[in-house]
């Protein structure tokens, strides 16, 4: 367990995470959306790869992306090293992202609410245009009521907010939790809208 704010924290997480199973959105969506058959997925924010990985394995070619410097060292771990097999891996913070590549499937597991509030707009433009028609989106966000909301300058979002985000999407699933649980970092409130939309066709 390290404090959020330590500076080595998100290396200290994302080193923790490989031998977990893969989330259960990412799983979801990858079950919604069929055989990867190369299409192209995106991991934004893919920490140690686990979810990356997953991708692979369900046939996807993958760019992921995080802003943690020791990020694509571990993601090329977790996978095995599939830049032959289809994984492309760079080290670009939220503050610095302006354009992501066309995607059939966007997967971006916790990542997000790590976006500070100026740079979240011009990051969630970018989202909704790397969808190609009929690309499968799914992403969790962090609800106003998360205890993390005013400790760090991460984006926090109102029910309505979250909904606007989707506008003209086909929403497929949104999911709302709000209560108290673990984290890594010790017990907090949690507030997190689960979401799976996709782009019209
Ligand atoms: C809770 S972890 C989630 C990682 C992975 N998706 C998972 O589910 O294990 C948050 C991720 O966001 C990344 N992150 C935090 N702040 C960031 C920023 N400002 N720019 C880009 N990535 C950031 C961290 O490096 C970390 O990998």
């Amino acid at each position: 367990m390290t404090a959020l704010h330590s500076p080595d924290h998100w290396a200290v997480y994302n080193a923790a995470q490989p031998g977990r199973a893969a989330r259960e959105l990412c799983q979801e969506v990858v079950s919604l959306a069929g055989p990867g058959a190369g299409r192209q997925a995106v991991d934004l924010g893919c920490g140690a790869g686990v979810e990356t990985a997953a991708l692979l394995g369900a046939g996807w070619r993958v760019h992921a992306l995080d802003g943690e410097p020791t990020a694509p060292h571990l993601v090329r771990t977790t996978t095995g090293g599939a830049e032959g097999a289809g994984l492309s891996v760079a080290v670009v913070p939220f503050a610095e992202l302006t354009e992501l590549p066309p995607a059939d499937l966007l997967y971006s597991g916790y990542a997000l609410p790590y976006a500070a509030p100026d740079d979240f707009p011009r990051v969630w433009a970018a989202v909704r245009r790397s969808l190609r028609p009929g690309a499968w989106l799914a992403v969790n966000l962090f609800g106003v009521n998360d205890s993390f909301a005013g400790t760090i300058d991460g984006t926090f979002l109102t029910r309505e907010e979250v909904e606007r985000l989707l506008d003209g999407l086909d929403v497929l699933a949104f999911r709302e939790e709000d209560e108290d649980g673990p984290s890594f970092s010790g017990p907090k409130h949690w507030h997190v809208f689960d979401v799976i939309a996709r782009a019209p066709r």
